[in-house]
């Protein structure tokens, strides 16, 4: 990694991103990218001569965000002429040129699959031209590419197995943003993988839009592209790289329902590195909402899902994903999330109110006609429910002994250090002299509903 010292003469390049970890995760090969052609990162924008955005288009107050920080650039703009202000990410795909139209201060607008012609289109951009690249790919994973990592925790990292999805949820802007599904090399996963433990990493998250369909050299019917040559299915691939080494945590994210299978579970019951939890986004808890949404799965599969979870992993932490007010939404159909969230009793949950997207199926098939304030009560008892919850399973673990790997000083105080268990809990405890990057056996004693306290055994 070259830093920013090692390269005084280069162009210092900022970065902000926004949405999913996987926007995050692409930042560092955005960086790796422009590092390769002698850009230098920084985290003081005040000195980037090139500022870069990566942005979501999940819901309309993602894309708000973003042209709020616009407006902020706009500014420096002003005081500093060539500084050259970029779009990446699913807004520039969504919004393509129009962003140059709309944004006056926008010089680049580079979409997900393009970020290798970052530098060319850099340079167009000093040249005097705008430069947009929005082109989607079939095929393009950066798989080879070594990602400049960016957060420095230096203890866990994302690691991108797949890129796209094909799943066409009703709701959902990634299929448009982030087109076809495909998966990345496993060789080059592991590659990575062992990479980062060697510099001292210790845990690695999986990312992909839904790691259940991970496929290499197979198709989706189940033949194989080229004979002779191993495949890989998702189980298998978790498998190799928890076996890089014992010392090296394994989690991902994210798992479709309909595509979680069993499999995938034992291989997780059989290594103990592989962390106990699984973020699975349930959406609604009712059969036709479900099918509104296009989900592909009923509140039966889902709940004989999560019963298969706590039968391989009776010690297994679920989280969930849900939406309120979605189209057409009655009472009942809430109560049925609601029901389902007490049924479940997950460790956590994110939870939106509908937003309409354009280009999706819901925006072409339905209304959204839920008022504004219905959707906002929906959410608030959802929140407080999951905050019953967390707080419950919070309290369930009081008592308990975890294994925490250590990621650095607590928020609150230098004299304690935070980590998480297996199962994703935030534990804090007591500093003693222990290392960030290093494992220790903590006593859970007392807990809040957000964080586990508790101390070395
Ligand atoms: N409105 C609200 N929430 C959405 N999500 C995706 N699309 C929308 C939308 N149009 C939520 C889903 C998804 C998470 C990443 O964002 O719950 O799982
Ligand atoms: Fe946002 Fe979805 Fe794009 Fe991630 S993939 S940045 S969540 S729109």
């Amino acid at each position: 990694m070259m830093s920013s010292d090692q390269n005084v003469f280069g162009k210092k390049l900022y970065i902000e991103s926004y949405g999913c970890a996987m926007n995050f995760s692409d930042s560092e090969i955005v960086a790796s990218i422009l590092t390769a052609s002698g850009y230098a990162t920084t985290r003081n924008e005040e000195e980037a001569q090139v500022v870069l955005i990566n942005t979501c288009s999940i819901r309309d107050n993602a894309e708000l965000r973003v042209r709020n920080r616009l407006n902020h650039f706009n500014v420096r703009k002003r005081k500093q002429p060539g500084l050259v202000v970029g779009i990446l990410g699913c807004m520039a795909e969504r919004l393509k040129s129009t962003l140059l139209e709309e944004e006056k201060i926008v010089d680049l607008v580079v979409g997900p699959d393009a970020y290798r012609d970052l530098p060319l289109l850099i340079e167009q951009v000093e040249g005097g031209q705008k430069a947009v690249n929005v082109l989607l790919s079939r095929e393009e994973t950066y798989a080879e590419i070594n990602p400049v990592r960016l957060d420095n925790s230096g203890v866990t990292s994302f690691v991108s197995i797949m890129r796209g999805c094909d799943n066409m949820c009703s709701f959902c802007v990634v299929p448009f943003t982030r087109g076809r599904e495909r998966s990345r090399d496993p060789e080059t996963i592991v590659h990575e993988v062992k990479y980062l433990f060697e510099q001292g990493y210790r845990e690695v998250t999986l990312l992909g839009q839904n790691v259940d369909s991970y496929r290499w050299n197979i198709t989706k019917k189940g033949e194989i592209i080229e004979p002779g040559k191993s495949t890989v299915n998702f189980a298998q691939l978790l498998e190799l790289v928890a076996l890089v080494s014992p010392q090296i945590r394994v989690r991902f994210s994210t798992s479709h329902p309909k595509d979680m299978v069993d499999e995938v579970l034992h291989t997780m019951a059989r290594h103990h590195n592989i962390c106990k939890y699984i973020h699975l986004p349930v959406q609604s808890g009712s059969s036709s909402v479900l099918e509104r949404m296009n989900r592909g799965y009923s509140r039966e599969w889902y709940l004989d899902r999560i019963a298969a979870i706590r039968r391989i992993m009776p010690d297994c932490a679920i989280s969930t994903d849900i939406i309120t007010g979605f189209c057409g939404e009655t009472e009942a159909e809430h109560a049925e999330t609601a029901s389902l969230m007490r049924e479940v009793g997950y460790e956590f949950a994110y939870m939106f109110k509908y937003s309409e997207r354009p280009k999706t199926l819901a925006e072409r098939k339905f209304k959204d006609d839920i008022p504004e304030a219905i959707k906002q009560q929906r959410l608030e008892e959802i929140i407080q429910i999951q905050h019953e919850s967390s707080h419950q399973r919070n309290i369930q673990a009081v008592g308990k002994v975890f294994e925490v790997l250590i990621e650095g000083n607590s928020k609150k105080s230098d004299k304690s250090l935070h980590g998480r268990n297996s199962q994703n809990q935030v534990v804090v405890f007591e500093r003693g002299n222990h290392q960030k990057g290093t494992y220790v056996n903590v006593k859970i004693t007392a807990c809040t509903s957000a964080t586990l306290i508790g101390e070395v055994v």
